[in-house]
């Protein structure tokens, strides 16, 4: 059992997620959707978990399958969310999503909503305040908010959305707003119809809709009000670095289009030159070097390296590691995992587990690019595809394995194989994906 042990310790440990080099705290968010959590007794200290600290999710912020009314204080340092927002049967009253400034979109809920709100009420309880007092920007995606009966802030149809949507996305917008609740204090006086609250706090900010000089974002209704172009959100002052958030990449507080490239062009040998101030793009985040478990790529850090190139672990003289992704012409025969499609490409969505019909894909493996799962079915007899359960001997393919890039789960195992030996040499498990 020690070795099932330390690994769950190693998926526990990246739950703490990473820190962008000297920035902000950053997480990677859920793409689970209306899907029960593998424990529901644990998951709200997973949420806890996952989001306490962090800043900036780098997926999608899910809040779902919540019972009774448990402090959600964890998600007040969330400022930055890179995919959708959902919150889904849930019977807390409030989720105070405070700080939260921009839903970036990346992903989108149904392929449609960046901000999503549904059916939140359990035996008679049920979401009340949807507090996103801060937030002004959605860049991409539409919202969706329907089947809250207890409802009061924000009042759905009383927001005005124009102003939080990116001019671009509001053109493509797509809505459905449930109207409030019945028995609902009002907003603050000063705040009119348009709040997110009940407290002077709550005003529905407007960053775009009361500029009359035609500039994306303002900090007011003055021709001086406007903010700079690469800003998101609003901003403090004219510069794109009094942004409130970057539109495109934040480089040390300056929001710029892009991140300094690897290369720079050398005016006195017309020639391009290895740029010493070159930055990866991190999200929408340029850093020095990609964070703990990331791998550099040219310009970016990613998860997976794309085809045609093979990971490679740097040592430096400190005991430090970087890894990063190499071209190579003839890369050694390559072992994909269940959660990466055949082109190279994670894809959790396709994963099922390991049976007597792949098993022989993951023989004399030393690596495996994504993740392995066994279930129940994995070790019975399926009539349907006349498939045979996984025998011992099938899974003596493993013997070789030492590195995994996604998750190992193991959700059973014949009782007559009392251990994990056929994993005896197994040495690191990445989680660069990880289930559920
Ligand atoms: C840019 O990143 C820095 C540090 O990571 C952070 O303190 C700052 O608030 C960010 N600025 C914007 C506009 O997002
Ligand atoms: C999501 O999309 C499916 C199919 O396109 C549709 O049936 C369903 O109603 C959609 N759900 C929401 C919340 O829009
Ligand atoms: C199922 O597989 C077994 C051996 O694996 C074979 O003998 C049998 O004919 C197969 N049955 C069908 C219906 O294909």
């Amino acid at each position: 059992m020690d070795a099932v042990r330390s690994l769950l310790f190693v998926g526990a440990a990246l739950l703490l997620g990473a820190t962008g080099a000297r920035g902000r705290e950053v997480c990677l968010g859920t793409d689970m959707k209306l899907a029960l959590p593998s424990s529901l007794e644990n998951h709200y200290e997973t949420l806890r978990l996952l989001y306490t600290g962090c800043q900036v999710v780098h997926g999608n912020l899910e809040i779902t399958h919540l019972h009774g009314n448990p402090d959600l204080s964890f998600l007040q340092g969330i400022v930055e969310v890179q995919g959708y927002v959902f919150v889904s049967h849930v019977s807390v009253s409030m989720v105070p999503l405070d700080n939260l400034r921009i839903i970036r979109g990346s992903q989108l809920y149904n392929s449609s909503y960046a901000l999503a709100v549904m059916d939140n009420t359990l035996s008679g309880q049920g979401l009340r305040t949807l507090r996103l007092r801060s937030l002004t920007e959605i860049l991409s995606g539409g919202v969706y908010i329907w089947g809250n009966p207890q409802l009061c802030f924000p009042d759905p149809q009383n927001i005005i959305w124009r102003d939080e949507l990116n001019e671009k996305n509001f053109h493509e917008r797509q809505y459905r707003l449930q109207p409030r609740a019945s028995q609902c204090p009002p907003c603050y006086p000063a705040c009119g119809k348009s709040c997110w609250g009940e407290t002077a706090q709550d005003c529905q900010s407007y960053t775009s809709t009361n500029s009359h000089w035609g500039c994306q974002r303002c900090k007011g209704p003055l021709p001086n009000d406007c903010c700079h172009q690469q800003c998101a959100a609003g901003c403090t002052g004219p510069k794109d670095s009094d942004c409130l958030a970057c539109h495109h990449f934040n480089d040390s507080g300056v929001c710029k289009d892009n991140c300094p490239l690897p290369t720079i062009y050398d005016p006195i040998s017309f020639q391009l030159k290895p740029n010493p101030n070159r930055k990866f793009n991190f999200g929408a985040t340029c850093v020095k070097t990609c964070p703990y478990n990331y791998l550099a790529m040219d310009m970016a850090c990613t998860l997976n390296c794309p085809m045609a190139n093979q990971e490679v672990i740097i040592s430096h003289p400190d005991g430090s590691e970087t890894q990063k992704c190499e071209k190579c012409d003839n890369c050694h025969k390559v072992c994909y995992g269940l959660g990466i499609d055949n082109l190279g490409i994670m894809d959790n969505h396709g994963i099922t587990m390991v049976t007597s019909s792949n098993v022989d894909q993951f023989n004399k493996c030393k690596k495996i690019y994504g993740s392995l799962a066994f279930l129940p079915q994995s070790f019975a007899r399926d009539h349907v595809t006349n498939t045979s359960a996984l025998t011992l001997e099938q899974l003596n393919s493993f013997r070789n394995l030492e590195e995994i890039t996604g998750y190992l789960y193991i959700d059973a195992w014949p009782e007559e194989w009392t251990d994990l030996s056929v994993f005896e040499n197994l040495k690191v498990i990445r989680g660069r994906s990880l289930y559920k």
